[in-house]
């Protein structure tokens, strides 16, 4: 005979994928009933029509269904109250301790940059996110490109956050939570926000936002060096910039000049990186910026058709095929990244005024 203790331990494995943390924990077992070897349970949904239904069916079904005692499970699905919503805010937002910005004091926060567009920083960023999620981390990434915002796509992430009583829950995908300018932008309107909204903007993707604990929170960064980077730099005064660039001189010099402002913000620098490296845009660049500003050079990613086939068909190249060459790179940079994290490379930037 299964008892009900038995069916609550097995749905404390059933995780809610966006909030990750178990069902139990969460308040959200709303009825468990028992008949001879035939079980039901009722799940209260944080929000109606809340997307994530099959993902619960599935788990009650791996862990209830495959009970030796239990023959059948049946999952109704209810949704919880205005007071329960606001309950279940309050217990989230409790794990956090700073006022203000509702990250982690030690969530790391990483700041992908680089002078111009199209150098391949979103790509890198979700790799790189990717990659960290992959080496064992709780990764979020936070898409602040307003020019670009593609970071939904190349994940294959289509619906916006959930709103729970204020709190934003932001979606999921490949195991990380993700926040884009894009969810809030009309894709037909031209993009006219100024320092003010966007300072705006970054502010309650930072205090709004249920990111839980994170270990790491990516940046995909506006190209250039205006007024996002300094917002975000005044939002997180503990980020470290990452800097992207081609193999090109030119490149370069635009890309120096986005290091400059990040340390000018209060960020470290905590690498170069080259993208693109190829026999067409040759290679060395990523080496000469890194010895200009005094960091490392963090890695070089192959010029490679595959980069930009994983990013359209909505998955991580390191996680789609993490064996060939970019994603090898991209793999090796994450992890001097994780290294860096020990307070290795600590040199700062000659300050330009
Ligand atoms: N190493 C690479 N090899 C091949 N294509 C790449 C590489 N890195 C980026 N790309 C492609 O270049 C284009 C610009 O990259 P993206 O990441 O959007 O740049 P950014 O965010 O700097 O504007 C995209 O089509 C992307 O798929
Ligand atoms: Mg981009």
């Amino acid at each position: 005979m299964i008892t009900r203790e038995e069916i609550l331990a097995a749905l404390s494995r059933v995780i809610d994928p966006e909030l990750r943390r178990p069902v139990t924990e969460l308040d959200m077992v709303r009825d468990v009933s028992i008949d001879g070897s035939e079980v039901a349970v009722t799940i209260a949904l944080t929000v109606v029509g809340c997307p994530l239904r099959s993902s619960f069916e599935d788990q009650v079904a791996e862990h209830v269904g495959t009970l030796p005692a239990v023959s059948k499970v049946t999952l109704r699905f209810d949704v919880m109250s205005p007071d329960e919503r606001a309950a279940l805010t309050t217990k989230l937002r409790g794990d956090v301790e700073t006022k203000g910005i509702k990250i982690s004091p030690r969530t790391r926060v990483l700041a992908v940059a680089s002078g111009k567009g199209g150098v391949g920083k979103s790509s890198l960023t979700v790799n790189l996110a990717a990659a960290l999620a992959q080496q064992g981390h709780e990764v979020g990434i936070i898409d602040a490109d307003i020019y670009g915002h593609s970071i939904p796509h190349m994940l294959g992430i289509q619906r916006k956050p959930v709103v729970v009583d204020k709190m934003i829950v932001p979606p999921v995908a490949h195991d990380m939570r993700l926040m884009s300018i894009g969810f809030f932008l009309d894709d037909n309107q031209p993009v006219m926000w100024r320092g003010p909204m966007l300072h705006r903007a970054l502010e309650q993707f930072l205090q709004d936002v249920h990111w839980g604990e994170l270990d790491v929170l990516v940046v995909d960064m506006p190209p250039g060096t205006g007024d996002v980077s300094i917002s975000l730099g005044q939002l997180l005064p503990r980020a470290e910039a990452i800097v992207v660039t081609t193999p090109q001189p030119l490149a370069q010099e635009v890309a120096s000049r986005a290091a400059t402002m990040a340390q000018k913000t209060g960020m470290r620098v905590v690498g170069v990186i080259e993208n693109m490296t190829s026999d067409v845009f040759g290679a060395g660049g990523g080496e000469r910026l890194a010895n200009e500003l005094g960091v490392p050079l963090l890695g070089s990613v192959p010029l490679d058709a595959r980069v930009r086939e994983a990013a359209d068909a909505g998955e991580p190249l390191v996680t789609r095929d993490p064996d060939c060459e970019p994603a090898q790179a991209i793999l090796a940079i994450a992890h001097a990244i994780d290294e860096s994290r020990a307070g290795g490379f600590t040199r700062t930037l000659p300050l330009v005024s």
